[in-house]
This record gives structure tokens, C-alpha cells and sequence, in this order.
């Protein structure tokens, strides 16, 4: 796909139109098969830093929410996020960007459960190509009325 520039908002720039299609064509691929959608969301202006990029923070919110679905299923109740073992963020997030979230249950122990968490970006000016932007590794544990760790019983 490449982008004419008549088909582009009146302000947009050649070379960042260009830069765009260079990333879409080098970095694109397909979604994973191996993992569940479990959330889609669009950041905004007030998501930025000062760079205008997607803050980082922002970003692990959105990871540990989306993490938290798969375990949801399991723990029945009350759960907290004992650890983001893994965090990488790949590509930078921009305003306008759909973001969807795909995650998989990757170990269930006895109080715990670890899920991997792909997310991916479609570009504002490129919707239909997915790039990778960031994928984590976070653990969840289920706890009781206390704050306590408590069994998981569901298989
Ligand atoms: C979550 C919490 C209740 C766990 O209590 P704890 O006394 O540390 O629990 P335990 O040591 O018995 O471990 C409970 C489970 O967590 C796992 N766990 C503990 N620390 C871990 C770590 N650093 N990485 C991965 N798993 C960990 C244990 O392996 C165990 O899993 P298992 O029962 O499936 O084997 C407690 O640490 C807590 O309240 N933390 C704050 C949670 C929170 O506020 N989260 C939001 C932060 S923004």
C-alpha cells in the first residue's frame, strides 16, 4: 500500500508520509492465531509525552488491564498484579493509533497466574496493518477478602 498524498489530510507532510509507509511495509504482519483478543483501545492527546509519543505508563495500564482478562475466568473473585515479569516496548504509540491487546494464559500455579500480552498498533494513516509495539509477561495472583493469597480451583 502506499500513500498519495491527495488522499492524506490536507497538512500532512510528504516525509511523513513516506516514513509511513517505509515502517508499515518493513514491520507489518499478521495477528497472532495462538492468543485471544481481549481489548482494543484508541489513546489520545492527553495519553502523550513530551516526546508526542504515547506515554509508557499509559501503555503498562492498558498491558495490566488486558492481562487481567484471561485470569478473571479463573480466580472467581478478587485478584492483584504481583509482578510484570517482562516488559518491552517495541515501537513507539501514537495518538490515533487502534491498539489491540491479544494475551494467552502461559502458566496457572497454586495462588498465580501468568499471561503473555502481545499489542498491536494500526497506524492512524495505515488501518488494516498491524505492527507489534509492545509485548509483556505479568502475573496475577488471586487474593481473598484480606488481600491474602488464596487456591485457584478452576482447572
Ligand atoms: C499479591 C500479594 C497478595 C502476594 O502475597 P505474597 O505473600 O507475596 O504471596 P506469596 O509469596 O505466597 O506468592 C503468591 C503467588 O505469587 C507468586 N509470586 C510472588 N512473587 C512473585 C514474583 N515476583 N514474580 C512472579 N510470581 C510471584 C508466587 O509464586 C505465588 O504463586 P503460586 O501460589 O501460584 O505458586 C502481595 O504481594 C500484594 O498484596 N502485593 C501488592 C499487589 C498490588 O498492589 N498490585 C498492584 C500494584 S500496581
Amino acid at each position: 500500500m502506499s500513500f498519495e498524498s491527495s488522499a492524506l489530510p490536507g497538512n500532512t507532510a510528504p516525509a511523513a508520509v513516506a516514513g509511513a509507509d517505509l515502517e508499515t511495509r518493513a514491520l507489518h504482519g499478521p495477528l497472532p492465531t495462538d492468543k485471544e483478543l481481549v481489548l482494543k483501545v484508541i489513546p489520545m492527546p492527553r495519553d502523550c509525552n513530551a516526546n508526542g509519543d504515547i506515554f509508557g505508563g499509559w501503555v503498562m495500564a492498558q498491558v495490566d488491564l488486558a492481562g487481567a482478562v484471561l485470569p478473571a475466568r479463573y480466580v472467581d473473585g478478587r485478584m492483584a498484579t504481583v509482578a510484570v515479569n517482562q516488559f518491552v516496548f517495541k515501537q513507539p504509540v501514537r495518538v490515533g493509533d487502534i491498539l489491540s491487546f491479544f494475551a494467552v494464559v502461559t502458566r496457572i500455579g497454586t495462588t498465580s497466574i501468568t499471561v503473555q500480552v502481545e499489542v498491536f498498533a494500526e497506524r492512524f494513516q495505515a488501518q488494516g496493518r498491524h505492527i507489534k509495539v509492545t509485548e509483556a509477561s505479568l502475573t496475577y495472583v488471586a487474593i481473598d477478602d484480606a488481600g491474602k493469597p488464596r487456591k485457584i480451583v478452576k482447572p
